[in-house]
C-alpha cells in the first residue's frame, strides 16, 4: 500500500480523481465555497449527518466532486480515538467495495496525533493475510492520500513514522499469523536475515551447538522435545556511533506451545502459533528502524523454538542450569516462556545496555488481568516505565504498569533448585515477572506481558502487530539529541 500526504483544501480534493474520497469534519469545521463544504452543510441542514464522532453519510455522483462516492465521517472533537474509529469504519466500506485508491481529506487541519490515527486505521481496516491460501487473498487498497489543508513539517514527521511504523506492524502481523508449519525457527531467522539486508542492520543466527556452548541450559531444556531445532538469532541496528549504548529488545520466540508434557487442553490449542508474537515484534521494530533509520542503537534477540511433548521432552521436577549460573526446577512446563527469555536476558548483559525490554505472550493470568486493550508493563525503573508508557498513548498501542513487589516472589522458592519456574495461580502474571527479574539485574530492564493484545480470537482470528507501535515510538523518544 502506498501512502501520500499532499497539501489539499476541500476545493482541491473535491477536484482530485480518485475512486472514493473521505471526508473527515470535526465539530470545528467550517464551511467554504466550495461542492464538499456545500454538501456538508446541505447534509448537516436535512439533519442527515452531523460532525459527531460514529456518524458518516455516503453520497454518489455529486456534481463538482471528481470521486464518484463521497464517504463524510464525523469525528466529534477530534480525539484520536474518535479519528481511528471512523476510518476504521470507512475502511470496511472500501474493502467490500473492492476500492483501489482513495483520497482521505481533513476538513479542518489535523493534529499530529489525528494524521498517525487515521494512517494506523487505515493499514488496520484493510489488512488481509495472504499467505497460506492456495488462492492467496490480496488487499485491493493500493493508493492512500491523505489531503490536508497544510502539510506542515510535524505533519510531515509524522507522517513518515506512522506510515514506517505501519509497515512493522504488518511485518510483524505476517510472521505471527503464519502457521507454526510456515513460521519455524529456522523460518524466524531467515526472516531476520532479509531485514539484515538494509544498511544499519546485521544479524546473526546461532544454531543449537553454538547455543550448548554458551551455556544456555534452560532455553534448551524447552526445545529438546522438538524436532525442529532451535534458533538464537542476534540482530543489530546501528544508527548513532558504535560507542552509544544500545536498548535491547528480547521477543520470546515459541514457534508453537503444546505446554510440553504439561499439555494444554485441545481447545484453541492452534492460537499457540501466536506464542512468537514477542519474536514478531522485535522483527517487526527492526523493519520500521530500517525505514526510519534514527539516531540510536538498537540489539534484537530472540530466542525461538516449539515447546512439544516427547519422548525426549523435558519433565516436571526436572532441574536445568540457565546460563547465568541460576538452577531451575522446572515444576510446570507450559511455562516455557520464561525458561527461554532468562538465558537471553543474561545474553544480553554483553552489550552494557541503557535499557533491556523484553516482549511476551507470557501468562493467560495478564490476560485475566488486563483483558485486550493493555498490554502488562514491569518495569525496574520509574524513568522506564513512565517512557514507555507514554510511547504507548502516543502510538495508540496502550500499556498499564504492572507491580514487582518482592514478596510476590515468595511462591517462586524450590525445594530442589535455586528457583522454580511457577509460584501458584494467584497473581501469575506477576510472578512470570518475578522469574524474570532475576535474571535482569544488571540493567534497567522491562517486561511487556503481550499475552492479551498480541492477537484476537474468534471470528476476527489473527495478529495485532502489537506492541510495534509503543516499542518504536519508545526507540524514537530514546534518540542522540532528543529531550527526555
Ligand atoms: N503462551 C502461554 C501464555 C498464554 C496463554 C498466552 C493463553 C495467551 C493465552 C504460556 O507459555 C503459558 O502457557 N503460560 C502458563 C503459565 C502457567 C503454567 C504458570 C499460563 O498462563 O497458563
Ligand atoms: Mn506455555
Ligand atoms: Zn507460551
Amino acid at each position: 500500500m502506498n501512502f501520500e500526504l499532499k497539501t489539499l483544501s476541500l476545493a482541491s480534493a473535491a477536484k482530485t480523481a480518485t475512486e472514493t474520497l473521505i471526508v473527515l469534519i470535526s465539530e470545528h469545521f467550517q464551511a467554504g465555497k466550495d461542492p464538499l463544504s456545500a454538501l456538508i452543510e446541505k447534509a448537516i441542514k436535512a439533519k442527515d449527518f452531523s460532525a459527531k464522532a460514529g456518524k458518516t453519510l455516503q453520497a454518489y455522483a455529486v456534481s463538482g466532486v471528481s470521486a464518484s462516492k463521497i464517504v463524510l465521517v464525523g469525528i466529534g472533537e477530534g480525539k484520536t480515538g474518535d479519528v481511528k474509529s471512523g476510518v476504521m469504519g470507512a475502511m470496511t466500506g472500501l474493502k467490500s467495495a473492492e476500492t483501489t485508491k482513495t483520497l482521505i481529506t481533513f476538513a479542518s487541519t489535523p493534529t499530529p496525533a489525528n494524521l498517525h490515527a487515521s494512517i494506523l486505521a487505515v493499514a488496520e481496516g484493510t489488512y488481509v493475510y495472504g499467505t497460506t491460501q492456495s488462492k492467496p487473498k490480496t488487499r485491493k487498497l493500493t493508493q492512500v492520500v491523505l489531503g490536508v489543508a497544510a502539510a506542515n513539517a510535524a505533519l510531515k514527521e509524522t507522517f513518515a513514522t506512522s506510515v514506517a511504523m505501519v509497515q512493522g506492524i504488518e511485518f510483524a502481523k505476517e510472521w505471527a499469523n503464519r502457521p507454526a508449519n510456515h513460521a519455524t525457527p529456522t523460518l524466524l531467522g531467515k526472516a531476520a536475515q532479509g531485514l539484515a539486508k538494509t544498511a544499519n542492520i546485521s544479524c546473526e543466527v546461532l544454531g543449537p551447538k553454538e547455543v550448548a556452548k554458551l551455556g544456555m541450559g534452560s532455553f534448551m531444556s524447552v526445545a529438546q522435545g522438538s524436532a525442529e531445532p532451535l534458533r538464537f538469532i542476534i540482530l543489530k541496528y546501528q544508527g548513532a556511533a558504535k560507542t552509544d549504548t544500545p536498548v535491547v529488545l528480547v521477543g520470546k520466540g515459541i514457534t508453537f506451545d503444546t505446554g510440553g508434557i504439561s499439555i494444554k487442553p485441545a481447545p484453541e490449542m492452534d492460537e499457540m502459533k501466536f506464542d512468537m508474537g514477542g519474536a514478531a515484534s522485535v522483527l517487526g521494530v527492526f523493519k520500521s528502524l530500517s525505514l526510519i533509520r534514527p539516531k540510536l542503537n538498537v540489539v534484537g534477540l530472540i530466542p525461538a523454538c516449539e515447546n512439544m511433548p516427547d519422548g525426549l521432552a523435558v519433565k516436571p521436577g526436572d532441574v536445568v542450569t540457565s546460563m547465568s549460573g541460576q538452577t531451575i526446577e522446572i515444576l510446570n512446563t507450559d511455562a516455557e516462556g520464561r525458561l527461554i527469555l532468562c538465558d537471553a536476558l543474561t545474553y544480553a548483559e554483553r552489550f552494557k545496555p541503557m535499557a533491556v525490554i523484553d516482549i511476551a505472550t507470557l501468562t493467560g493470568a495478564c490476560v485475566i488481568a488486563l483483558g485486550a486493550i493493555r498490554s502488562g508493563m514491569f518495569a525496574s525503573e520509574d524513568t522506564l516505565a513512565e517512557a514507555l508508557q507514554n510511547a504507548g498513548n502516543l502510538a495508540m498501542d496502550l500499556c498499564w504498569r504492572m507491580p514487582l513487589d518482592e514478596e510476590y516472589a515468595e511462591s517462586l522458592r524450590s525445594n530442589f533448585a535455586d528457583v522454580g519456574n511457577v509460584g501458584g495461580r494467584a497473581g501469575g502474571a506477576i510472578t512470570a515477572a518475578k522469574f524474570l527479574q532475576r535474571f535482569a539485574k544488571k540493567y534497567p530492564w522491562a517486561h511487556l506481558d503481550i499475552a492479551g493484545t498480541a492477537w484476537k480470537g474468534g471470528a476476527a482470528k489473527g495478529a495485532t502487530g502489537r506492541p510495534v507501535g509503543l516499542l518504536l515510538q519508545y526507540l524514537l523518544s530514546q534518540q542522540v539529541g532528543v529531550k527526555k
